[in-house]
């Protein structure tokens, strides 16, 4: 296993880096910064010459590049080389039943195992969640974790409540990394709170982290963090 930077210095200090392969989840609401954080990891696999398939619920391929662009992460250049890919799944157009869904994401799966990729984001994993059984969704990250032995990091955000208390402890004890990111006020600033509740492998550094988004200067990291009383 080893190490790859997300080639945002500050945040490389304070959380060392992504274990490569692994399997990750980032856990957060809507607007935490889930899909600028995934931007960034990518950003590092992309820095070290792997390559990403980014699987985007929320946007078309280009509108993501350009979100990116827009807060610091720079894609443009590896997505026009194609080591970059994005493959948008425009769920919000269907009103599924369960079996469309799992046809979905058996799909999904076939094709991220087939491409030749380092790293495959799925972002997010929410919404395809919601229309399946939930035995269905514990077969699709056990399968997307076998593709950590073939040397390929799965990250995959979720914002809650997509796991219950039952299925959480499950899909914990599933992968090596849970990031769980929240939006937080710190001495009056709203800021965003990075915390690695689980976490294996060598994967060492500080367990929070509070950032903030910034178009001029991207993911930023700030030297505040939450009092604990
Ligand atoms: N172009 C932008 N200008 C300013 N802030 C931005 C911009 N894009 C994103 N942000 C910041 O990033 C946050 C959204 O990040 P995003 O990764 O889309 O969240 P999530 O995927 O968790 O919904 C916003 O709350 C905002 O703070
Ligand atoms: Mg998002």
């Amino acid at each position: 296993m080893m190490i790859v930077k997300t080639g945002n210095e500050e945040l490389d200090r304070r959380i060392s880096g992504i274990p490569h392969p692994s399997t990750i989840i980032v856990e957060g609401d809507h607007g935490v910064g889930k899909t600028v954080f995934a931007g960034q990891i990518a950003y590092g696999f992309l820095q070290n010459n792997m390559r990403v398939v980014f699987v985007t619920t929320e946007a078309l391929s280009y509108d993501l590049v350009v979100k990116l662009r827009g807060v610091k992460v720079d894609l443009v250049e590896a997505f026009l080389e194609g080591r970059f890919r994005v493959v948008p799944v425009n769920v919000k157009r269907f009103s599924w039943l369960s079996k469309q869904a799992e046809d979905l994401l058996s799909r999904l799966l076939e094709y991220v195992g087939g491409v030749a990729v380092d790293s495959i984001i799925v972002d997010s994993l929410s919404l395809m969640a919601s229309y399946v059984e939930e035995r269905a969704l514990l077969d699709f990250i056990r399968n997307l974790r076998q593709l950590q032995d073939k040397g390929k990091t799965v990250i995959l955000t979720v914002h809650p409540p997509t796991f219950d208390e039952s299925l959480l402890t499950q899909v914990r004890s599933m992968v090596d990394v849970y990031f769980r990111i929240r939006a937080v006020s710190i001495g009056g600033r709203r800021l965003k709170s990075l915390e690695r509740i689980k976490n294996t492998g060598g994967f060492v550094g500080s367990d929070v982290v509070s950032f903030d988004i910034d178009p001029a200067l991207g993911l930023r990291v700030v030297p505040l963090s939450i009092s604990r009383g």
